[in-house]
């Protein structure tokens, strides 16, 4: 199984959070993971990919132009592929990184894909929209864990889903 990571980061938080979740994805059997910044796509692995996650910064409350302009312009490449969401933030509970998620979701959605976060479903930590993580998950952190979570989750549902 083909798993794209794909983020914009300017200082490295998100970069420290796509790590973490490739690191959880390839945790589990037959996987390979690309990590990929929005700048530089492998567009023949993203091809082959079943599932894509997309990592931004908060930008003003949103996800970063970068990301959405990639989504604004590609989004025959990502149709039925699963994709997940992971968000850096600097303001600690109210620095708008679920309503940067919920803007990439809304994207995604439209790209044709199918969106999957775990949400409440299978207990600690709870992910409502995605991984969120002030600044970059320190080691062990509960924001570490959230990027751990996501990516194992989200891997185990595209084997349950594209079996
Ligand atoms: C232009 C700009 C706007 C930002 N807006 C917000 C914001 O609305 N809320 C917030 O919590 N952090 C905001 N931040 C902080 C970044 O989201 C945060 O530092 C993030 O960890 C950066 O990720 P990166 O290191 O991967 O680039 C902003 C940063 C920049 C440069």
């Amino acid at each position: 199984m083909k798993i794209s990571i794909i983020y914009h980061s300017e200082t490295g938080n998100v970069k420290k959070m796509a790590e973490i979740i490739s690191k959880a994805c390839l945790s589990i059997e037959n996987t390979e993971v690309e990590l990929m910044t929005v700048e530089r796509i492998n567009t023949k692995f993203l091809q082959e990919s079943k599932v894509v996650f997309f990592g931004s910064p908060t930008y003003c409350g949103n996800c970063s132009w970068q990301i959405k302009k990639y989504l604004d312009y590609h989004p025959k490449e990502l149709s039925g592929k699963l994709g997940a969401v992971f968000i850096s933030q600097n303001q600690l509970g109210g620095g708008g990184a679920s309503f940067a998620a919920i803007s990439i979701i809304s994207e995604l959605l439209v790209c044709g894909m199918l969106v999957y976060s775990s949400g409440i479903a299978e207990g600690n930590p709870i992910l409502h929209f995605g991984a969120i993580s002030q600044k970059a998950p320190a080691e062990n952190s509960l924001d570490y864990n959230r990027c751990i979570k996501l990516g194992e989750r989200v891997t185990l549902k595209a084997f349950d889903i594209f079996k």
